[in-house]
């Protein structure tokens, strides 16, 4: 008899909630919870979460970059009363922080989009879900009142990119945010070797092995709804084989321009990593650039976005919002972006180690250790706004910031 046949038969108890919650309490930082995260995942869902493109030579360095920068604090001065609050996309947003859009998070966590979009609402800052979402834009928006963003995988198909952005459009999504840095989908080495291999992951001997390793994880996976990915297709879209379509190499700025004229709210250009980009994206018309090497997932050997962030500020700053993300772990990490220049930063990683962990408790979690930390940084800098964050507090080890080659 099937597991699914049996499923039919059966009640099944659910471990009670909020699942691995209660390991949280001793999580003090994003690598604490990180560890709970690794410890819950089987090899496959590992291999997604943490790995990078190729070498990993980008995925390192978007993490040890952070070491050439200190702090040059404005202190003594009266700090006990500080404003995390910014405003990005012309919306007022309590914490100088978003979460990144991730293609299948349900492979981390059952609840997936829906953990992550309460999160989210919970503290009120936004968060961009994905074209490979494994919820559907409607469902994700009917959960939250947090400010929601769609990532759109620009590709040949022009009357699916339609659908999906009138969908977007109808459940009340901000903004758009549109990759350049998915061309094509990068070689993940360790992802093969765990047997992830898209469009058809494969299941061998060492996938039940991992599963039984990891039962929490594993019962989950199977008495949860299977996954599915609704914003590409009907709700019931199972498999990924649209993937080589998507990453068809074909996206150009005339395929941007036309998104610019059938979508009327900001777009956001995600994946720019040099300011002639940026400077591209200003005379196209829209309205903010993320730097981002996509969590050194994409084209290995591109610089830390940290790095990169001043020039392009320079270049664009005063015509568009600048957001980064890539490598950002601690509240330390986001004060510095903002005093580069950066109107805030996305987080993709440090909430899924969270969402791996315990779900939403385990984002929320994760939200409130960042928050935690970049008060306590501006404190410590002597700053009591973002706004008062800039580029005198900062100082590159090797040449003032943007100066590195
Ligand atoms: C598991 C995983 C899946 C991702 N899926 C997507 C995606 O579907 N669309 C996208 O634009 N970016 C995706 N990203 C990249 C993130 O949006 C973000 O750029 C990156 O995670 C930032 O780096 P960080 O993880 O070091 O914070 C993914 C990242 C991870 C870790």
């Amino acid at each position: 008899m099937k597991l699914s046949e049996i499923l039919h038969l059966v009640r099944v108890a659910r471990p009670p909630a909020p699942y691995g919650a209660f390991r949280l309490a001793r999580c003090s930082t994003i690598e604490d919870v990180a560890r709970v995260a690794r410890r819950r995942l089987p090899l496959g869902a590992r291999a997604y979460l943490e790995n990078g493109g190729e070498g990993q030579h980008t995925l390192k360095r978007n993490r040890s970059a952070f070491d050439a920068y200190t702090f040059r604090p404005k202190q003594p001065r009266d700090v006990s009363d500080v404003d995390t609050s910014t405003t990005v996309l012309g919306r007022r947003i309590p914490l100088p922080f978003a979460l990144s859009p991730i293609g299948a998070p349900r492979m981390f966590h059952h609840d997936g989009e829906l953990a992550v979009a309460r999160a989210a609402g919970h503290a009120g800052i936004p968060y961009g879900i994905s074209t490979l979402g494994t919820t559907s834009v409607e469902d994700a928006a009917a959960q939250t009142d947090a400010p929601l963003w769609f990532q759109l995988y620009v590709w040949g198909d022009r009357s699916t990119i339609k659908r999906a952005v009138a969908r977007a459009r109808a459940a009340g999504y901000q903004a758009l945010l549109l990759n350049i840095d998915t061309s094509v989908r990068s070689e993940r080495i360790p992802e093969k070797h765990a047997g992830l291999i898209l469009p058809k992951p494969e299941i061998s001997l060492k996938t039940l092995f991992e599963g039984a390793l990891h039962p929490a994880w594993a019962w989950h996976f199977l008495t949860s709804p299977t996954i599915s990915f609704p914003n590409i297709g009907p709700p019931d879209q199972r498999s990924l084989d649209v993937l080589p379509d998507m990453f068809d190499g074909t996206i150009s700025w005339a395929d941007l321009d036309w998104i610019r004229r059938i979508w009327e709210g900001p777009i956001v250009l995600k994946g720019v990593t040099t300011a002639g980009q940026a400077e591209q994206a200003a005379g196209h018309g829209l309205d903010a650039v993320i730097v981002s090497n996509h969590g050194g997932r994409q084209l290995d050997h591109l610089p830390a976005t940290i790095d990169v962030l001043a020039e392009i500020v320079d270049a664009v700053g005063d015509r568009m919002e600048v957001l980064v993300d890539s490598g950002f772990r601690r509240g330390s990490d986001i004060v510095t972006a903002l005093a580069l220049g950066a109107k805030a930063v996305l987080v993709g990683r440090a909430h899924l180690y969270g969402l791996a962990a315990a779900g939403e408790a385990g984002v929320r979690h994760c939200v409130d250790i960042l928050s935690r930390e970049v008060r306590m940084t501006m404190q410590l800098c002597g700053a009591t706004s973002v706004a008062e964050l800039d580029r005198s507090l900062v100082h590159r080890d090797s040449g003032p910031p943007g100066t590195h080659t």
